[in-house]
């Protein structure tokens, strides 16, 4: 028999193929411009039989950066490599990752603002030339070699475009930020998640479940694990809004997505600094939080639902903060 190759749709429409991670662009909910950019980038690079410009992605975490790069991957019919910054320690790693890519294959590197400055300046030549000079030998005897290498795709992902190098960051064709999704992007998300594991769910259990889950659905789909958890046990596997709500309830998770270090890191504001304004790493030190959590994956969010508000003398609470914990403002 012939085989046919599935378009993105076709495979989209077979039920039994879906999968958590949406593996094309058309099954990707959200992040519009990122998408309809890369669609473009894609289509284009095909059509020259060349590989994909290089890409950052950056953003807070939770966003789908892991995703879009194998999105990036399966559009482009090329393989996928994934490694992290903090993995690679010598350049010896990289060369070793480099020099077995195939033509067009897709190089992930998360939290690429980690990689070791002497890894990075490898990395220069390898994004530009498709090169990689390396050093051996030790010193009369030094000297560089030059190793071809396949053109490929460097896709990096960072939580901090602003910790990457200017050389390194400048290095990138295609520069995406990612945005925290919408209410209604969120909930499509939660239903599309309910169709994978093949649970019923309410429509306003959908929208409960989106509200809670800080615009980020890596959240969304664990919390929808945990509902479903409760659906199955106390309810009748319906995922009604009653059972959401219940359940969001017992897991610490307010009306807004906040939950326990949220509110320690609010609360600390108020309580120990009057509201501030104060610094990071004496709030972090003050509630027991690593900083760099705090800096990642907290603030992020507290800064866009104006919680927050990051001043010249540090961080200071907003009346909104406030009202949200009940708690009188100005302090
Ligand atoms: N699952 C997680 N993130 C998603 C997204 N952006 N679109 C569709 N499904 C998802």
């Amino acid at each position: 028999m012939e085989e046919r190759i599935l378009t993105p749709d076709e495979l989209y429409e077979d039920e039994s193929q879906l999968s958590l991670r949406p593996e094309y662009l058309s099954q990707y909910i959200g992040q519009t411009d990122v998408k309809e950019n890369l669609r473009i980038f894609i289509e284009a690079a095909k059509s020259r039989n060349e590989s994909l410009d290089h890409v950052l992605l950056f953003g807070p975490p939770g966003l789908g950066k892991t995703t879009l790069a194998t999105i990036i991957a399966n559009e482009m019919g090329s393989n996928i490599k994934t490694t992290s910054g903090p993995m690679i320690e010598r350049s010896g790693d990289l060369a070793a990752i480099l020099s077995v890519l195939q033509p067009g294959d897709v190089l992930f590197i998360d939290e690429i603002h980690r990689l070791p400055k002497p890894i990075e300046e490898v990395l220069y030549s390898a994004m530009e030339d498709y090169v990689l000079d390396i050093v051996v030998g030790k010193e009369d005897a030094v000297r560089s070699i030059r190793v071809d290498l396949a053109p490929f795709t460097l896709v990096g992902a960072t939580t901090r475009a602003g910790d990457l190098s200017a050389p390194l960051r400048d290095r990138f064709g295609v520069l995406n930020r990612l945005e925290y999704y919408t209410l209604e992007q969120l909930t499509l998300i939660v239903k599309r998640t309910a169709q994978v594991y093949d649970m019923e769910i309410e429509d306003q259990a959908a929208v409960e479940l989106a509200r809670r889950s800080r615009g980020t659905p890596r959240i969304a789909n664990r919390l929808f694990r945990r509902v479903r958890d409760y659906a199955q046990v106390m309810g009748d596997g319906t995922i009604t809004q009653e059972i959401a709500k219940l359940a969001l309830d017992r897991l610490n998770i307010d009306e807004l997505g906040l939950d326990y270090v949220d509110h320690k890191f609010l609360r600390g504001i108020i309580e120990r600094f009057g509201g501030g304004p104060c610094g990071l790493e004496a709030v972090s030190a003050s509630i027991a939080e690593e900083p760099q959590t705090l800096l990642d994956v907290y603030e992020p969010y507290l800064l866009q639902l104006g919680f927050i508000k990051r001043t010249p003398r540090g961080r200071v609470i907003t009346p909104e903060a406030c009202e949200h914990l009940g708690v009188k403002y100005p302090l």
